[in-house]
């Protein structure tokens, strides 16, 4: 154990960064928090995001930090909860979702509507965070987390890759086709 180890996600976030950069299209981020990283990520790099959260106050604070950083131009916010997303069926090509899915009580409810709007040569991009990453950023302990996300994952998309990261492990989920 290393002590006074610090979280640290940044490696992990540029990471799906890119893979989103290789596909484009419409991107949708699923809880986008108070400060829209994601988003932001994506929008300081030309793209367009649309961006949800069903908390009033974390919308209101990622729109000022969206603005702050210059990039309120290019991210859609939208107040709506991730097991009723407000769009028709297949209309984004990455939908992400980043340390969201441990907020998300009803998980399977949320991820079968991620794959509602997945077009379907899209993907699902879902971040997580590892046992070791819930420790070093004051969660609690739950070693299963992953394993119970990867499940439900398999049972709405043929295809789930796990990506493991220091901090957290990413699943890429295909509705069907190839890359
Ligand atoms: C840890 S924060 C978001 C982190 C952010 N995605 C990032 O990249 O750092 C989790 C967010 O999920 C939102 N959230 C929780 N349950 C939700 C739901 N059912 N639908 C939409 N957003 C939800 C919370 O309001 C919160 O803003």
């Amino acid at each position: 154990m290393v002590k006074n180890e610090e979280y640290d996600d940044k490696q992990d976030r540029e990471a799906i960064v890119r893979m989103v950069s290789r596909s484009a299209g419409k991107i949708l981020d699923v809880g986008t928090g108070d400060c829209c990283c994601m988003a932001q990520l994506l929008a300081k790099k030309g793209f367009r995001v649309t961006a949800i959260d069903r908390s009033r106050k974390n919308l209101k604070a990622a729109r000022k930090e969206a603005r702050r950083e210059k990039v309120n131009s290019l991210i859609d916010f939208c107040r709506a909860d991730a097991i009723r997303l407000p769009f028709p069926d297949k209309s984004f090509n990455v939908i992400m979702a980043f340390n969201t899915m441990h907020h998300i009580r009803k998980r399977a409810e949320a991820i079968k509507e991620m794959r509602r709007v997945c077009a379907n040569r899209g993907k699902v991009i879902i971040a997580d965070l590892t046992p070791r990453g819930r420790r070093v950023s004051g969660h609690k302990k739950d070693n299963k987390f992953l394993d119970s996300l990867e499940t439900i994952l398999n049972s709405y998309f043929p295809r789930v890759e796990r990506i493991k990261n220091k901090y957290t492990a990413t699943f890429v989920a295909r509705p069907g086709g190839t890359r």
